[in-house]
């Protein structure tokens, strides 16, 4: 595990997204695994600007995203497949038909978490995962537990996450309690992990993610077992360390 860190959030993004331009340039066809909430959103704004003045090409990429919410058709501008749509696909040459996000809206959602991870395994292998971090160690929607999940899975959101979500969403109500995500083993097969975390109040759990004992009730620090993992941090995120 390397952890990268840098002066400032745009800093960070801006190498990640050098990471990103370079393995689509190298591998044309290559399948990235993408990640929604705030921390990427710098990163997918850099890959955006490097497809239009570096001309880094989308056209035969593939994408398979972490999570859905269940409940939020992808219309819905708090559904992922929406946030992808707006921060990146809608803005490079990407075929959105070879862009994956779990369907929130699927009628027996523990079906399609079958569906979605064979849509996964059947493209050969991620060849590079981007995560981000919630305060309580998740990465995708696997919380804390007492067992890594391995497979594809329905989630009950708790509390601090649903907490954590609430600022995106016009009442409590609103807020999903569910969603589809990839499993710790599906994240693992990957076989390179970029994890970026800004900010103070990822401090203490970059510190549990990378110096504590490795265990389900903090899902990230599983990448410890992960043979290329880098973690990019910027000077708060790093400043428990
Ligand atoms: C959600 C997403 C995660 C993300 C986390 C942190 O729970 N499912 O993939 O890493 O939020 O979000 P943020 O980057 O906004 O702190």
């Amino acid at each position: 595990m390397k952890l990268i860190k840098s002066k400032n959030y745009q800093e960070m993004c801006a190498k990640v997204a050098r990471i990103f331009a370079a393995q689509i340039t190298l591998k044309p066809e290559s399948v990235l695994g993408l990640a929604t909430g705030s921390t990427p959103i710098g990163m997918y704004e850099e890959l955006v600007r490097k497809y239009n003045e570096d001309r880094v090409d989308f056209g035969k990429v593939r994408t398979v995203n972490l999570d859905e919410y269940i409940g939020l058709s992808g219309d819905n501008d708090q559904s992922y497949r929406y946030f992808m749509n707006h921060n990146l696909f809608d803005h490079v040459d990407i075929d959105k038909a070879k862009t994956f996000v779990p369907n929130g809206l699927a009628a027996d959602p523990e079906a399609e978490c079958v569906n979605y991870e064979n849509i996964v395994a059947s493209m050969g292998g991620v060849d590079i995962q981007l995560l981000g971090i919630g305060n309580n160690g998740h990465i995708g929607f696997n919380e804390p537990c007492d067992e890594f999940p391995e497979c594809t899975h329905v989630v009950d959101l708790t509390e601090s996450t649903i907490q954590a979500n609430a600022r995106f969403f016009a009442s409590m109500d609103d807020v999903p309690k569910q969603a589809i995500s990839m499993g710790i083993g599906t994240i693992m097969k990957a076989k390179k992990i970029i994890l970026m975390a800004n900010g103070k109040g990822k401090a203490p759990i970059i510190y549990d993610t990378v110096f504590g004992p490795v265990t389900p009730q903090v899902p990230a620090s599983i990448l410890r077992f992960h043979p290329d993992v880098m973690i990019f941090v910027d000077e708060e995120a790093y400043s428990e360390i």
